[in-house]
């Protein structure tokens, strides 16, 4: 066989070259710096998987009308008149410690704060803009502080960024922001000379300085994306690329608009309802988690009588743990810097009932399949410790049925006490008792009186 011309050889490995660069790109769209198996994925949110309760807190200038977060955008209050809120930001009962912990008592192990929200205002002492809370009366940075006192506490720290700017004079109105100018005609002279590109680089340094500033940040929540403003509006791979690089453990929503990729987003964020099972993706469950607020506004809303029930909220977790996700409960602190007394109540009972059932929460998930759910119930396992945790929410007389759980678990308790629920399989019918639970069925023997638990939970050893 006549030999190649080198060239040609030379040829020909850069051809194999190109084309296992083209196959490995192919594999993985990903841009480079944007790489990582689900194993180092899944290892990277493992905490937050654990933890499954965080707290959300909306707070700043919005704190003062006390009529909702976005009342500049619904009222189409003018920058000069939106002002006097900036003028009278002086919360004097600002305690972080108090919030750190009541959310520690609460059982949440994780925060996310508003460190600039729609309206634009900063919490922190950025160099990059005056709307800022060291030019209010109140003088102080508060991030700082905030910061300290959770991770004195132990809680993990996010931070919220809002994409959406009313304020800063390079975001080009649209439709939906800010809140004026009203008409499209309006609109478009207002936008002569504004520059995303100018509002790009304001939003790097701002995050920059959030993720440098302040040590480990353990969370990020971008908001958020919409017809109109996106990836190229944000410039979302950069802004991404830049968190990464500052914080390269750091957890990220999916609100920069790369939902169709799989590097551009860590976890779904459902938002003010209930998914009716585990959030997929393209039909495979993905990390989620669903930010729920007391009383429907973000922001501290003082004539909002929708306040959620305590059971309700303990509800909310147990079923949001029971379909794989986690919960971010919010709380819109007061213009005084403090909780309002309904938060506050509402936190502690939570932390009564988290007290005592914790193990049903921290590090459990979705049960396996073969459980069947009994009825009234919410079902939560824990794959580490085999414990199934039954969260009973109409407690019913004197029995409970477990359809097919025969020779599957060993001992079940109560969570809160420890007392043991005795049970019983292959219950006939006969004397005064008409039930027959079948072959495979176990049937629990609850006492009458309901356990003084809001949402009582029995926990099962599994075999
Ligand atoms: C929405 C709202 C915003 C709130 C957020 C919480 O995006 O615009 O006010 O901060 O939800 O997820």
């Amino acid at each position: 066989m006549k030999k190649l011309p080198v060239v040609l050889v030379k040829l020909k490995l850069v051809l194999i070259f190109l084309f296992i660069q083209y196959a490995g790109s192919a594999q993985s769209s990903a841009p480079t710096w944007a790489r990582e198996t689900a194993a180092d994925k899944e290892k990277r949110m493992q905490w937050w998987t654990h933890d499954r309760f965080g707290m959300f807190i909306h707070w700043g200038l919005y704190a003062l009308p006390a009529r909702h977060e976005w009342v500049q955008n619904r009222e189409r209050i003018t920058p000069e008149n939106y002002r006097k809120y900036f003028d009278y930001f002086n919360p004097d009962m600002f305690d972080p410690a108090q919030w750190a912990k009541e959310a520690k008592a609460a059982g949440m192990k994780y925060v996310v704060l508003t460190t600039k929200h729609h309206e634009g205002f900063c919490l922190w002492d950025s160099k990059f803009t005056d709307y800022k809370v060291t030019n209010t009366p109140y003088k102080k940075d508060l991030l700082k502080s905030f910061v300290d006192a959770f991770r004195a506490e132990g809680i993990r720290i996010g931070f919220y960024y809002s994409l959406i700017d009313w304020h800063h004079p390079d975001f080009v109105y649209d439709g939906g922001h800010p809140p004026t100018p009203v008409t499209k005609e309006e609109r478009e002279k207002a936008n002569a000379g504004r520059d995303m590109r100018r509002y790009q680089e304001y939003m790097r340094n701002q995050v920059t300085e959030l993720l440098t500033k302040y040590g480990k940040i353990d969370q990020l929540f971008f908001d958020f994306s919409y017809a109109g403003k996106g990836r190229n509006e944000w410039d979302s791979e950069n802004l991404l690329k830049l968190v990464r690089k500052l914080q390269p453990e750091i957890i990220v929503n999916d609100r920069l608009d790369l939902n169709e990729t799989t590097w551009g987003w860590d976890y779904k964020t459902p938002e003010q309802f209930m998914p009716k099972e585990w959030v997929k993706v393209n039909g495979q469950k993905v990390p989620w988690e669903t930010c729920q607020t007391f009383s429907g506004s973000w922001g501290y809303f003082r004539d909002e009588y929708s306040w959620k029930s305590p059971e309700q909220l303990v509800v909310m977790l147990a079923e949001t743990v029971s379909k794989g996700g986690n919960l971010l409960l919010n709380v819109g602190p007061t213009a005084r810097g403090n909780f309002d007394e309904r938060a506050s109540e509402r936190l502690a009972a939570l932390g009564k009932w988290m007290k005592y059932n914790s193990p049903a929460v921290y590090g459990c998930t979705e049960a396996p399949e073969q459980f069947k759910k009994p009825a009234n119930s919410i079902l939560t396992y824990n794959a580490s410790t085999k414990r199934l945790y039954i969260h009973v929410l109409e407690w019913p007389f004197k029995t409970l049925l477990l359809e097919g759980y025969k020779g599957r678990f060993k001992y079940a308790q109560l969570l809160q006490d420890g007392s043991e629920i005795r049970f019983s399989t292959n219950t006939k019918s006969g004397g005064h008792t008409t039930e027959t639970s079948g072959e495979n069925d176990v049937m629990l023997q609850l006492p009458v009186q309901k356990p003084d638990s809001l949402v009582p939970v029995i926990e099962l050893i599994l075999e």
